[in-house]
Protein backbone atom coordinates (compact mmCIF):
# COMPACT_ATOMS: atom_id res chain seq x y z
CA UNK A 1 0.00 0.00 0.00
CA UNK A 2 1.80 3.52 -1.07
CA UNK A 3 -0.35 7.09 -0.36
CA UNK A 4 -0.46 8.02 -3.69
CA UNK A 5 0.46 11.86 -4.75
CA UNK A 6 -2.24 12.44 -7.09
CA UNK A 7 -4.33 15.03 -5.31
CA UNK A 8 -4.36 18.65 -6.59
CA UNK A 9 -3.73 20.68 -3.87
CA UNK A 10 -3.70 24.32 -1.60
CA UNK A 11 -0.49 25.14 -0.81
CA UNK A 12 0.49 25.73 3.03
CA UNK A 13 0.05 28.84 5.14
CA UNK A 14 2.79 30.45 7.71
CA UNK A 15 1.87 30.34 11.36
CA UNK A 16 2.93 32.43 13.90
CA UNK A 17 2.30 32.83 17.46
CA UNK A 18 3.69 35.72 19.76
CA UNK A 19 3.31 35.86 23.25
CA UNK A 20 0.64 33.54 23.50
CA UNK A 21 -0.77 32.80 26.67
CA UNK A 22 -3.40 30.73 27.51
CA UNK A 23 -4.65 29.98 31.83
CA UNK A 24 -7.94 27.12 32.21
CA UNK A 25 -10.37 28.76 35.04
CA UNK A 26 -10.64 25.38 36.87
CA UNK A 27 -12.58 24.44 40.40
CA UNK A 28 -9.41 24.73 42.14
CA UNK A 29 -8.78 28.11 40.48
CA UNK A 30 -6.65 29.51 37.60
CA UNK A 31 -4.48 26.77 35.73
CA UNK A 32 -1.77 28.66 33.61
CA UNK A 33 -1.73 26.31 30.39
CA UNK A 34 0.69 27.65 28.36
CA UNK A 35 2.65 30.83 28.94
CA UNK A 36 4.84 33.56 26.27
CA UNK A 37 4.72 31.17 23.65
CA UNK A 38 6.33 32.16 20.56
CA UNK A 39 7.03 30.45 17.38
CA UNK A 40 7.18 31.11 13.37
CA UNK A 41 6.50 28.02 11.07
CA UNK A 42 7.05 28.42 7.78
CA UNK A 43 4.32 27.61 4.86
CA UNK A 44 4.87 24.17 3.95
CA UNK A 45 7.02 23.22 7.22
CA UNK A 46 6.55 20.15 9.14
CA UNK A 47 6.90 20.42 12.32
CA UNK A 48 6.58 18.29 15.31
CA UNK A 49 5.34 19.53 18.48
CA UNK A 50 6.67 16.75 21.48
CA UNK A 51 6.61 17.42 25.51
CA UNK A 52 5.40 15.71 28.38
CA UNK A 53 1.81 14.87 29.20
CA UNK A 54 -0.22 18.16 30.04
CA UNK A 55 2.12 20.68 28.49
CA UNK A 56 -0.10 22.33 26.58
CA UNK A 57 -0.03 20.54 23.21
CA UNK A 58 -3.07 19.54 22.81
CA UNK A 59 -4.33 22.80 23.98
CA UNK A 60 -1.59 24.81 21.62
CA UNK A 61 -3.53 22.85 18.47
CA UNK A 62 -6.94 24.02 19.71
CA UNK A 63 -6.10 27.91 19.92
CA UNK A 64 -3.93 27.30 16.09
CA UNK A 65 -7.48 25.83 14.82
CA UNK A 66 -9.73 28.12 16.80
CA UNK A 67 -11.27 26.07 18.68
CA UNK A 68 -11.04 27.86 22.11
CA UNK A 69 -9.93 31.55 23.04
CA UNK A 70 -6.73 32.65 24.97
CA UNK A 71 -5.91 35.19 26.65
CA UNK A 72 -3.01 37.04 25.86
CA UNK A 73 -0.20 36.90 22.54
CA UNK A 74 -1.54 37.13 18.73
CA UNK A 75 -2.00 34.00 16.34
CA UNK A 76 -1.95 33.95 13.36
CA UNK A 77 -2.89 31.34 10.47
CA UNK A 78 -1.72 32.55 6.76
CA UNK A 79 -2.82 36.82 7.06
CA UNK A 80 -5.81 35.97 9.65
CA UNK A 81 -6.48 35.16 13.06
CA UNK A 82 -7.36 31.32 13.81
CA UNK A 83 -11.31 31.01 14.12
CA UNK A 84 -14.01 27.79 14.55
CA UNK A 85 -14.57 26.64 11.09
CA UNK A 86 -12.20 27.76 8.87
CA UNK A 87 -12.08 25.64 5.94
CA UNK A 88 -8.07 26.38 5.68
CA UNK A 89 -7.69 24.05 8.84
CA UNK A 90 -7.83 19.82 8.74
CA UNK A 91 -7.73 19.05 12.49
CA UNK A 92 -7.13 15.28 13.18
CA UNK A 93 -7.68 15.22 16.91
CA UNK A 94 -6.06 13.12 19.74
CA UNK A 95 -9.26 10.77 19.89
CA UNK A 96 -10.65 9.17 16.66
CA UNK A 97 -13.97 10.79 15.83
CA UNK A 98 -15.35 8.85 12.75
CA UNK A 99 -18.83 8.37 13.23
CA UNK A 100 -20.24 4.44 13.26
CA UNK A 101 -23.13 5.10 11.88
CA UNK A 102 -21.50 6.25 8.27
CA UNK A 103 -19.33 4.23 6.21
CA UNK A 104 -15.42 5.05 5.24
CA UNK A 105 -16.72 6.76 2.16
CA UNK A 106 -19.37 9.00 3.80
CA UNK A 107 -16.97 9.66 6.96
CA UNK A 108 -14.27 11.30 4.40
CA UNK A 109 -16.88 13.36 2.90
CA UNK A 110 -18.73 14.34 6.49
CA UNK A 111 -16.67 18.17 5.95
CA UNK A 112 -19.03 18.55 2.71
CA UNK A 113 -21.89 17.71 4.42
CA UNK A 114 -21.11 20.40 7.21
CA UNK A 115 -20.45 22.65 4.63
CA UNK A 116 -23.92 21.75 3.02
CA UNK A 117 -22.27 21.21 -0.16
CA UNK A 118 -22.72 18.41 -2.12
CA UNK A 119 -22.63 17.28 -6.16
CA UNK A 120 -20.61 15.16 -8.41
CA UNK A 121 -17.14 17.45 -7.25
CA UNK A 122 -17.71 15.89 -3.83
CA UNK A 123 -18.19 12.61 -4.61
CA UNK A 124 -15.30 13.26 -7.23
CA UNK A 125 -13.16 14.48 -4.30
CA UNK A 126 -13.51 11.85 -2.06
CA UNK A 127 -12.80 9.12 -4.28
CA UNK A 128 -8.96 11.43 -5.01
CA UNK A 129 -8.64 11.27 -0.99
CA UNK A 130 -9.43 7.70 -0.69
CA UNK A 131 -7.08 7.26 -3.59
CA UNK A 132 -4.47 9.21 -1.46
CA UNK A 133 -4.91 7.37 1.70
CA UNK A 134 -4.95 3.72 -0.03
CA UNK A 135 -8.47 3.11 0.81
CA UNK A 136 -10.47 2.98 -2.50
CA UNK A 137 -10.85 -0.88 -2.07
CA UNK A 138 -12.94 0.00 1.80
CA UNK A 139 -14.58 2.79 0.53
CA UNK A 140 -18.28 1.00 1.63
CA UNK A 141 -16.62 -0.81 4.78
CA UNK A 142 -18.24 0.19 7.79
CA UNK A 143 -15.56 1.88 10.73
CA UNK A 144 -15.86 -0.93 13.15
CA UNK A 145 -14.49 -3.37 10.21
CA UNK A 146 -11.56 -1.19 9.81
CA UNK A 147 -8.12 -1.65 11.23
CA UNK A 148 -6.78 0.82 13.58
CA UNK A 149 -4.25 1.87 10.71
CA UNK A 150 -7.45 2.00 8.91
CA UNK A 151 -9.37 4.14 10.91
CA UNK A 152 -6.06 6.78 11.38
CA UNK A 153 -6.33 6.96 7.13
CA UNK A 154 -9.84 7.37 6.93
CA UNK A 155 -9.64 10.45 9.29
CA UNK A 156 -6.53 11.63 7.64
CA UNK A 157 -8.81 11.80 4.26
CA UNK A 158 -11.31 13.63 6.23
CA UNK A 159 -8.83 16.16 7.38
CA UNK A 160 -7.67 16.93 4.11
CA UNK A 161 -11.10 16.93 2.61
CA UNK A 162 -11.63 20.39 2.42
CA UNK A 163 -8.11 20.71 1.09
CA UNK A 164 -6.53 23.04 3.89
CA UNK A 165 -3.13 24.80 4.21
CA UNK A 166 -3.09 23.42 7.45
CA UNK A 167 -3.01 20.01 8.60
CA UNK A 168 -2.98 19.96 12.49
CA UNK A 169 -2.55 15.89 13.95
CA UNK A 170 -2.24 15.40 17.43
CA UNK A 171 -1.16 11.74 18.56
CA UNK A 172 -2.59 10.75 15.27
CA UNK A 173 -0.32 7.40 15.68
CA UNK A 174 -0.54 6.37 19.10
CA UNK A 175 -2.95 3.78 18.75
CA UNK A 176 -0.92 2.03 16.72
CA UNK A 177 1.95 -1.16 17.01
CA UNK A 178 5.04 0.09 16.41
CA UNK A 179 5.67 -1.26 12.35
CA UNK A 180 2.15 0.13 11.62
CA UNK A 181 3.38 3.13 12.93
CA UNK A 182 6.84 3.66 11.33
CA UNK A 183 4.95 2.49 8.25
CA UNK A 184 2.47 5.54 8.09
CA UNK A 185 5.39 7.72 9.73
CA UNK A 186 7.15 7.12 6.67
CA UNK A 187 4.17 7.30 4.27
CA UNK A 188 2.60 10.55 5.81
CA UNK A 189 5.89 11.86 5.48
CA UNK A 190 6.27 11.60 1.86
CA UNK A 191 2.42 12.37 1.21
CA UNK A 192 3.76 15.81 2.93
CA UNK A 193 6.76 16.20 0.77
CA UNK A 194 4.12 15.72 -1.77
CA UNK A 195 1.31 18.11 -0.87
CA UNK A 196 3.06 20.61 0.76
CA UNK A 197 0.48 21.65 3.38
CA UNK A 198 2.31 23.05 6.83
CA UNK A 199 1.72 20.47 8.99
CA UNK A 200 1.66 20.27 13.08
CA UNK A 201 2.59 17.03 14.42
CA UNK A 202 2.03 16.71 18.48
CA UNK A 203 3.50 13.09 19.54
CA UNK A 204 4.93 11.61 22.14
CA UNK A 205 7.15 10.01 20.15
CA UNK A 206 10.91 11.57 19.53
CA UNK A 207 11.91 9.05 16.98
CA UNK A 208 8.62 9.68 15.14
CA UNK A 209 9.02 13.48 15.51
CA UNK A 210 13.14 13.30 14.40
CA UNK A 211 11.90 10.87 11.39
CA UNK A 212 9.02 12.70 10.32
CA UNK A 213 9.45 16.59 10.39
CA UNK A 214 11.64 19.77 9.50
CA UNK A 215 12.04 20.92 12.86
CA UNK A 216 11.05 19.40 16.63
CA UNK A 217 9.82 22.16 19.04
CA UNK A 218 9.71 20.91 22.43
CA UNK A 219 7.39 22.16 25.47
CA UNK A 220 8.23 21.79 28.70
CA UNK A 221 5.27 21.33 31.70
CA UNK A 222 4.65 23.70 34.63
CA UNK A 223 3.85 25.77 32.80
CA UNK A 224 3.74 25.05 29.33
CA UNK A 225 6.54 26.53 27.95
CA UNK A 226 8.96 26.00 24.82
CA UNK A 227 12.38 25.05 25.44
CA UNK A 228 13.88 23.79 22.43
CA UNK A 229 13.50 24.33 18.85
CA UNK A 230 15.90 21.49 16.96
CA UNK A 231 16.06 21.65 13.08
CA UNK A 232 15.97 18.23 11.43
CA UNK A 233 17.97 18.18 8.71
CA UNK A 234 18.26 14.77 7.17
CA UNK A 235 17.38 14.55 3.85
CA UNK A 236 14.35 13.96 2.05
CA UNK A 237 12.88 11.70 1.17
CA UNK A 238 12.70 10.19 4.55
CA UNK A 239 13.22 5.99 5.00
CA UNK A 240 12.70 4.02 8.16
CA UNK A 241 16.55 3.27 7.54
CA UNK A 242 17.51 7.03 8.93
CA UNK A 243 16.26 6.07 12.54
CA UNK A 244 19.55 3.70 12.50
CA UNK A 245 21.73 6.99 11.12
CA UNK A 246 24.55 7.90 13.74
CA UNK A 247 23.06 11.80 12.60
CA UNK A 248 19.41 10.18 13.65
CA UNK A 249 20.68 9.68 17.20
CA UNK A 250 22.59 12.87 17.54
CA UNK A 251 19.01 14.63 16.70
CA UNK A 252 16.86 13.07 18.94
CA UNK A 253 19.40 13.26 21.80
CA UNK A 254 19.23 16.85 20.98
CA UNK A 255 15.18 16.72 21.59
CA UNK A 256 15.75 13.86 24.73
CA UNK A 257 17.99 16.76 26.27
CA UNK A 258 15.62 19.77 25.75
CA UNK A 259 12.93 17.57 27.31
CA UNK A 260 14.91 16.66 29.94
CA UNK A 261 15.03 20.56 30.65
CA UNK A 262 11.70 21.10 30.65
CA UNK A 263 10.52 18.04 32.95
CA UNK A 264 10.95 19.80 36.15
CA UNK A 265 9.20 23.36 35.95
CA UNK A 266 10.24 26.46 35.10
CA UNK A 267 14.20 26.84 35.64
CA UNK A 268 15.14 29.18 38.60
N1 LIG B 1 -10.94 22.19 29.21
C1 LIG B 1 -10.02 22.24 30.18
N2 LIG B 1 -10.32 22.79 31.38
C2 LIG B 1 -9.39 22.88 32.36
N3 LIG B 1 -8.11 22.45 32.24
C3 LIG B 1 -7.75 21.90 31.07
C4 LIG B 1 -8.69 21.75 29.98
N4 LIG B 1 -8.04 21.16 28.95
C5 LIG B 1 -6.79 20.95 29.36
N5 LIG B 1 -6.61 21.38 30.62
C6 LIG B 1 -5.35 21.33 31.40
O1 LIG B 1 -4.37 22.06 30.67
C7 LIG B 1 -3.12 21.39 30.70
C8 LIG B 1 -2.70 21.06 29.29
O2 LIG B 1 -3.59 20.11 28.74
P1 LIG B 1 -3.42 19.53 27.26
O3 LIG B 1 -4.53 18.59 27.01
O4 LIG B 1 -3.22 20.65 26.32
O5 LIG B 1 -2.02 18.72 27.43
P2 LIG B 1 -1.27 17.76 26.42
O6 LIG B 1 0.13 18.24 26.33
O7 LIG B 1 -2.04 17.65 25.15
O8 LIG B 1 -1.31 16.37 27.20
P3 LIG B 1 -1.37 14.85 26.64
O9 LIG B 1 0.01 14.57 26.12
O10 LIG B 1 -1.70 14.03 27.83
O11 LIG B 1 -2.41 14.79 25.57
C9 LIG B 1 -3.33 20.16 31.59
O12 LIG B 1 -2.90 20.48 32.89
C10 LIG B 1 -4.82 19.92 31.55
O13 LIG B 1 -5.28 19.36 32.74
MG1 LIG C 1 -3.02 16.09 24.19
Amino acid sequence: MTIAPAVPTTKGEAISLVSVGKTYQTATGALPALVDINFEIRAGEFVALVGPSGCGKSTLLKIIAGLIPYESGVVSVGDAKPKEGRRDIGFMLQQSVLMPWLDVKENVALPFRIARESGPHVSDRVDELLDLVGLSHAASMRTWELSGGMQQRVALARALALDPGVMLMDEPFSALDEFKREHLNIEVAHMADTIGKTTILVTHSISEAVLMSDRVIALGVNPGRVVGDIAIDLERPRVSEMVSSSRFQELSNEVRDALAIGMNGEAE
